[in-house]
C-alpha cells in the first residue's frame, strides 16, 4: 500500500517536472583549448553564439549532459541544458519534502492503527478472561479485596500485577488464601496477565 502511494507519487511529480523542462543543445567545434571552454560563446540553440556556458547557468540553465569528442584540430563539444520553467516558485526540493512528510503522515497513521487495534484485541481477551473467572472473587471491576486479604487489583501497575501471578506460580505464596488464587495463577501466561491488565485500565479509567 505504502510503496504503492510513493511510486505513484514518485510518477506524479516526475512527469510534472518534465511536462515543465525546457532543453536546449549548444555546441561548439574544434575548440583547442578544455579550460576556456567554459566561459566561450557557444553556437547553435539558445546560446546562438552569444553565450558562454557559464552566461547560460547565470540565466538558471543547468548542464543536463556534455559530449567531447575529439579530431584533429581541437574538440567538438556538444552541451545540453535544461532549465525548470512553471515550477520555478516550487523547486523539486519542496515537492520532495512535502512528499516525505505525508510517507511520514501516512506511516504514523497506520501504525496508530495497528497500536489501536492491538489494544482493542487486549482488552476483549481480557474482558472475556477476567468476566468469566476473576469477577466471582475480585469484583467487577478488580476493586475488591479478594477474601478480605488481596489488594484491589484494579490498584495494581503492570509490574506488580505479572510479579504477583509469578509469585504464585514459583510457590513465594503459599498462605491459606493463596491456595485459592494458585490455579487461576498457573493457567495464565504472559499476554493473559497483559489482556486482564489492559481491561482492568479501560474500564477503571
Ligand atoms: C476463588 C477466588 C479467586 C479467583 C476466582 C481469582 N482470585 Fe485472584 N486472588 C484471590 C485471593 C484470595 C488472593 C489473595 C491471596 C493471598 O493471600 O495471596 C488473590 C490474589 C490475586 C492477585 C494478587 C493481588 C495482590 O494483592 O498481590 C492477583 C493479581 C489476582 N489475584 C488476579 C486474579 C485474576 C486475574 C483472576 C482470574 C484469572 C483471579 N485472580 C481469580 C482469589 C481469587
Amino acid at each position: 500500500m505504502l510503496k504503492k502511494s510513493i511510486i505513484t507519487t514518485c510518477l506524479v511529480l516526475s512527469s510534472l517536472t518534465y511536462a515543465t523542462a525546457q532543453t536546449t543543445m549548444c555546441f561548439k567545434q574544434n575548440h583547442a583549448d578544455l579550460i576556456t571552454i567554459e566561459n566561450t560563446k557557444l553556437d547553435g540553440g539558445e546560446c546562438a553564439s552569444k553565450k558562454s556556458s557559464s552566461d547560460m547557468k547565470k540565466e538558471g540553465w543547468t548542464i543536463a549532459d556534455i559530449k567531447m569528442t575529439p579530431n584533429s584540430l581541437g574538440t567538438d563539444f556538444i552541451y545540453v541544458f535544461k532549465k525548470e520553467t512553471s515550477l520555478e516558485n516550487v523547486s523539486e526540493e519542496v515537492l520532495m519534502d512535502k512528499l516525505y512528510k505525508r510517507i511520514e503522515t501516512e506511516k504514523a497513521a497506520k501504525e496508530e492503527a495497528a497500536k489501536e487495534a492491538l489494544f482493542v484485541a487486549n482488552k476483549q481477551a481480557g474482558e472475556k478472561l477476567f468476566t468469566s473467572k476473576c469477577v466471582i472473587c475480585h469484583g467487577q471491576k478488580g476493586e475488591l479485596k479478594a477474601k478480605g486479604v488481596s489488594r484491589p487489583i484494579n490498584e495494581l501497575d503492570h509490574n506488580e500485577f505479572q510479579a504477583a501471578i509469578r509469585d504464585y506460580n514459583v510457590g513465594n505464596k503459599d498462605g491459606v488464601m493463596a491456595i485459592l488464587m494458585k490455579p487461576y495463577a498457573n493457567m495464565m501466561d504472559y499476554n493473559d496477565i497483559k489482556n486482564v491488565y489492559t481491561y482492568l485500565k479501560s474500564i477503571n479509567e
